[in-house]
């Protein structure tokens, strides 16, 4: 799936090596409220082999590609498709940290929502998010995400429990909701 910016393509066991930095990343790991143990290589191939196993059947994932110069800057995912309620859980990670702020989360959310909904036939897509990471909230909120339950205090992080925060993005509000495409990828500047 290709915009403007980026594109998805199907996650490869060969990304297992971009990825395991990202997963050791302190701020991308209490971002995703990740594994808070060193990750391994072997470990995070594992992953990659039980996840890409699934056939796409339950889940999909992706690795988003910048179109400037063709680097892995992040992934995403549907998982625990349900086709009989059809409904999905959603995850997204722009990994390169100077890569944030530059449009590419929304864009790679607009072309997995487009197929979701459009092709897969999905009609709800949920997440759950910490409700420190004000960014991603931010980002959810614009898509036409609505908070539907909290868990209280339900994440231990830095010495605080936080709350979690229950999303949901139904196809209905999608439709009328989806933010326009930016003209290109250049850096936030506010
Ligand atoms: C959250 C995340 C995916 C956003 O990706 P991104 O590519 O930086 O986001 P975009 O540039 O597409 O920005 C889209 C929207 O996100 C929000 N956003 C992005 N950067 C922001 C910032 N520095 N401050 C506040 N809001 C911000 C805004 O709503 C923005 O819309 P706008 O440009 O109209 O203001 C990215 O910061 C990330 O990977 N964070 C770590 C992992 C994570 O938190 N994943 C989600 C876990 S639930």
């Amino acid at each position: 799936m290709r915009g403007e910016r980026c594109l998805l393509r199907p996650l490869s066991q060969a990304d297992a090596q971009v990825t395991l930095a990202w997963r050791n990343d302190p701020a991308l790991r209490d971002a995703v409220m990740g594994y808070r143990f060193p990750v391994t290589q072997a470990r995070e191939d594992a992953w990659y082999a039980r996840i890409l196993q699934d056939g796409g059947d339950r889940r999909a994932d992706y690795a988003i590609e910048s179109l400037t110069d063709g680097a892995m800057v992040g992934m995403t995912h549907l998982a625990e498709i349900d086709w009989i309620a059809r409904h999905a859980g959603f995850g997204i990670i722009i990994g390169d940290a100077s890569r944030q702020g530059r449009g590419l989360a929304a864009e790679a959310m607009r072309l997995l929502f487009g197929h979701a909904f459009g092709v897969l036939n999905l009609r709800r897509i949920h997440l759950r998010v910490a409700a420190y990471n004000v960014r991603a909230l931010a980002l959810y909120h614009r898509f036409g995400f609505r908070e539907e339950g909290r868990l209280r205090e339900h994440v231990f992080l830095n010495g605080r429990y936080h709350d979690l925060v229950l999303m949901g993005l139904m196809r209905a509000d999608h439709a009328t909701r989806v933010p326009d495409a930016p003209a290109a990828e250049a850096p936030r500047t506010a």
